[in-house]
């Protein structure tokens, strides 16, 4: 048997213990959950941070021409060009490697040919950006641009990405 002091000793001892490891829990847990519920609020699985970078440049370099989250449905059949890049438009049927370098080096074949085909005269035409955002930088305007799209086309990009481009 262990004095009375002792045994007192053991069980703050023990308490202390005790409450350091619920709190270290406490706080891994709100860590994890805040930064998911931050992401999902956000709708998509970029950190807040990424998404708030992207919306910053894409008002000062895409919005004048594509419009941002407001862009209204268009009516069925109507061509809009700019093409809007939320959930009413095309974007989120390409792969993100495709959307990365139309945004790098501007239109490409398929842009080209669209505009051929339904582009109404002297439409302005897609803009390199390689000279003015890095790949970082573009990685982030898409990420705010898939924040505009709705879980199903997010899907639908995700699975397109998955199979067209190299990781
Ligand atoms: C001068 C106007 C203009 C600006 C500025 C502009 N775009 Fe475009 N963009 C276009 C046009 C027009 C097209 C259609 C293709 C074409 O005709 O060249 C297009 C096409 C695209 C496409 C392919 C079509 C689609 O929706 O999938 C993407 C992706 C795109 N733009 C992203 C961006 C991003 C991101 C920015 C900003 C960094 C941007 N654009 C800035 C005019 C512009």
């Amino acid at each position: 048997m262990l004095p009375a002091d002792d045994r007192a000793l053991r069980i703050i001892e023990r308490l202390v213990v005790g409450l350091g490891l619920t709190s270290l829990t406490i706080a891994v847990i709100l860590i994890a959950t805040g930064w998911r519920l931050e992401t999902l609020a956000s709708g998509g699985v970029f950190p807040q941070s990424q998404i708030e970078r992207g919306e910053r440049l894409y008002n000062v370099f895409c919005y004048g021409c594509h419009g941002g989250p407001e862009v209204a449905p268009r009516p069925a059949g109507a061509i809009v060009y700019p093409p809007p890049h939320n959930a009413s438009g095309h974007t989120w049927q390409h792969p993100d490697c495709e959307l990365a370098a139309i945004v790098r080096d501007g239109g490409d074949d398929v842009t080209r040919a669209l505009r051929v085909a339904s582009a109404p005269p002297g439409a302005v035409e897609m803009p390199a950006f390689n000279q003015r955002l890095s790949a970082d930088e573009i990685a982030a305007v898409l990420a705010y641009i898939k924040t505009m799209w709705t879980p199903e086309e997010r899907e639908t990009n995700e699975r397109v990405t998955r199979t067209s481009c190299a990781t």
